[in-house]
């Protein structure tokens, strides 16, 4: 097991490929705090882990409220008395035309998807430099690379999120490792919002492995970057896309 007694607090757990890592964390020994807005969602995931006699609770928190940050890392310190792995894999879409977006979805969006992952890693940092080791993961997406049309808050974010691991990979080490995965088309929730594998068809077929991507080809790789297999590993963003615009 890569995880054994490792505590894992995985944000956006309650669906897609936070609901997947949290499932193989758990399976690959660590006690795992699902967290979300959602409660039956939450209760689902957590249900799932314990019915295989593995080890989780869930902590309801929105992302974009910080006092709901510290909610979720107190529930995590209660329960298991510590923190090893932080998931920072909680987002949302925007899908505002630039000139017509409003001040309001800007911020929500910036707040759920950039300054959470700060906040959240203020809170958890001291206490894996303390104990001299731990593992951040942050999500970006292949739209921290490029901008697509329609997309600029969410495009935005995702693009700080790729300056705030390497930052973090500075700041944190050598005790503290931290990557970011930048998923491309993955069929989650999140795809099927904007009409599912059709309107990710273009991408798909101008990939190489031309195949939609499962919420388990994130999780693997979440896996990969959360264990000692990549101990040599810090301030990446792996692309795990299918090879689109390779
Ligand atoms: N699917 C893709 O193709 C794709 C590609 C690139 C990057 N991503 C990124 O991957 C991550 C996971 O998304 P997914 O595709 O797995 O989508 P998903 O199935 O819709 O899951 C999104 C998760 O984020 C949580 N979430 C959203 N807003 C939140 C808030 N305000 N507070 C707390 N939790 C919140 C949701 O939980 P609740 O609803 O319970 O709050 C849910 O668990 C996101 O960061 C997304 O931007 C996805």
């Amino acid at each position: 097991m890569k995880l054994k007694d490792k505590v894992a607090i995985v944000t956006g757990s309650t669906s897609g490929m936070g609901r997947a890592t949290a499932v193989l964390f758990a399976r690959e020994g660590a006690k795992v705090v699902v967290a979300g807005r959602n409660e039956k969602r939450a209760k689902e995931v957590v249900d799932q882990i314990k019915n295989e006699g593995l080890e989780a609770i869930y902590v309801l928190a929105d992302m974009s409220k910080p006092e709901d940050s510290k909610v979720l890392v107190d529930k995590a310190l209660e329960a298991y008395g510590t923190v090893d792995i932080l998931f920072n894999n909680a987002g949302m879409l925007s899908m505002s035309p630039l000139q017509e977006l409003k001040m309001e979805e800007w911020d929500r969006v910036m707040n759920v998807n950039v300054t959470s992952v700060l906040y959240l890693t203020q809170l958890v940092a001291p206490i894996m430099k303390k104990k001299g080791k731990g593992v951040i993961i942050n999500t970006s997406s292949v739209a921290g690379f490029a901008a697509h049309h329609g997309f600029a808050a969410y495009v935005t974010t995702k693009h700080a999120l790729v300056g705030l691991t390497k930052s973090m990979a500075w700041e944190l080490g050598p005790e503290i490792r931290v990557n970011a995965i930048a998923p491309g088309a993955i069929h989650t929730a999140m795809v099927d919002s904007i009409g599912g594998v059709e309107a990710v068809k273009d991408l798909i077929e101008g990939s190489p492995l031309k195949r939609i991507g499962q919420p388990e080809d994130i999780a693997s790789v979440a896996l990969f970057l959360a264990c000692d297999d990549s101990s040599f590993i810090t301030g990446q963003v792996l692309r795990v896309d299918g090879g689109i615009d390779i």
